[in-house]
């Protein structure tokens, strides 16, 4: 048999989604084919440091466990940062940490949000020389600002609601004429949202001046900058796309949020949303969404996994692109997994594909010149 490949599982996370994040972990560590992987787990606790779990080569840990430090489960006591370096070291296979870590031969980020799914990690993983599954730096910075997203998406010509953005100097500058470019521009109720942000944290729906005032003003307790959308009656629609440069989608599911909108708690918390797939749409409709699906994925320079949402307008059954998500949740009951369930590929084998996809990019890679030769 062939040597395992030594996977690292990174969770947990400076974010709002940390507990998401175990979730996952716990998800994906339970599931690896043991005979194919051993798994070495880094968790990030709440206040940002790293710990480095011991290297599991037949069993996944415990729920309670994945903290890595059984008198401290809920990571609230601030401990020791971890020097960065011998992390470096460590990930990269160095011997900095005691016992000697064996190399690891590919990184799984199982992070959502800020620090996790925005480019960050990526970055350190780039510097690190690691192979990583899912989108690189650029891809996930993209896909996690939306002001930045929806303008690759306009240049791509596809379709999505009107907005406004601004930063916070701009707003406290002049924000009567704002208030007045989102009132013609969007009308009421309107969307009012941190461009830099996931998990619905920190949106409001908006139905007048006041409200806008006070939404605005919330969101920007969690960005500098902040975009205003129309409001669009519709349905919700997602679609899977997993590849490189040559992706794939899945056929689209449809989520119906059991709050007025797709909130924090509809989402994590009461369970009561529920899910269709396949999504009950025309044949035509699911395959516009999926070619949509495709350009977006590729207009951010996506790789590896990303969930791709869209709004189908009731009154009228117009689509309009919503976002991408480059770490979409990844539990089995997740909507991306279920949705390459239904499309033929289950949970284990979209992990083996996942991570089969970083080590070709990776692979790809090794042939750009960076121009360190010389070249002219
Ligand atoms: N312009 C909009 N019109 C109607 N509903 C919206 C609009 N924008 C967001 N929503 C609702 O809010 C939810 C979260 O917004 P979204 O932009 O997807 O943020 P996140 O990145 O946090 O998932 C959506 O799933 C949807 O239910
Ligand atoms: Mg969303």
């Amino acid at each position: 048999m062939g040597k395992k490949v030594h996977l690292g599982l990174i969770y947990g996370g400076k974010s709002g989604e940390h507990d998401v994040s175990l979730q996952t972990a716990f998800a994906v560590m339970g599931e690896l084919d043991y005979a194919k992987y051993e798994i070495t787990p880094f968790y990030i606790t709440r206040l940002g440091e790293w710990r480095v779990g011991p290297m599991l080569a037949g069993k996944p840990l415990a729920i309670d466990e994945l903290r890595l430090d059984p008198a401290d489960p809920a990571a609230a006591q601030p401990v020791p940062a971890f020097p960065l370096a011998p992390l470096l070291d460590r990930l990269a296979g160095g011997s900095a940490i005691a016992g000697g870590g064996q190399p690891i031969d590919v990184v799984f980020p199982l992070l959502h949000g800020p620090f996790g799914e925005d480019g960050t990690i990526q970055g350190l993983l780039e510097i690190a020389d690691i192979p990583y599954v899912g989108a690189g730096v650029l891809a996930s910075a993209a896909g996690m600002d939306k002001i930045t997203m929806k303008k690759i998406f306009a240049y791509e010509g596809l379709p999505q609601c009107v907005f406004r953005y601004f930063n916070r100097a701009q707003w406290e500058k002049d924000a009567s004429f704002f208030i007045m470019e989102c009132e013609v521009a969007l009308g009421y109720p309107c969307f009012v949202k941190p461009s830099n942000l996931g998990s619905s944290v920190g949106i409001s729906k908006a139905k007048n001046r006041e409200e806008l005032i006070a939404a605005v003003d919330f969101a920007f307790r969690y960005d500098r900058r902040v975009i205003v959308e129309e409001f669009v009656d519709a349905r919700e629609i997602e679609v899977s796309v997993l590849g490189n440069d040559d992706p794939k989608t899945s056929v689209p599911g449809e989520i119906a949020p059991s709050n007025e909108f797709y909130d924090y708690k509809a989402k994590y918390v009461d369970g009561k949303s529920t899910i269709h797939i396949p999504a009950n749409i025309p044949n035509k409709t699911a395959d516009a969404v999926r070619d949509m699906a495709l350009r977006a994925f590729l207009a951010i320079d996506g790789s590896g996994l990303s969930r791709v949402d869209f709004f189908l307008r009731k009154t009228d059954g117009q689509l309009f692109i919503n976002e991408v998500n480059t770490m979409p949740g990844f539990t089995p009951i997740s909507m991306y997994p279920l949705m390459w369930k239904e499309s033929g590929l289950p949970y284990r084998d979209l992990l083996d594909k996942l991570i089969e996809l970083a080590l070709k990019r990776y692979a790809d890679k090794q042939t750009i010149d960076y121009g360190g030769s010389g070249g002219n």
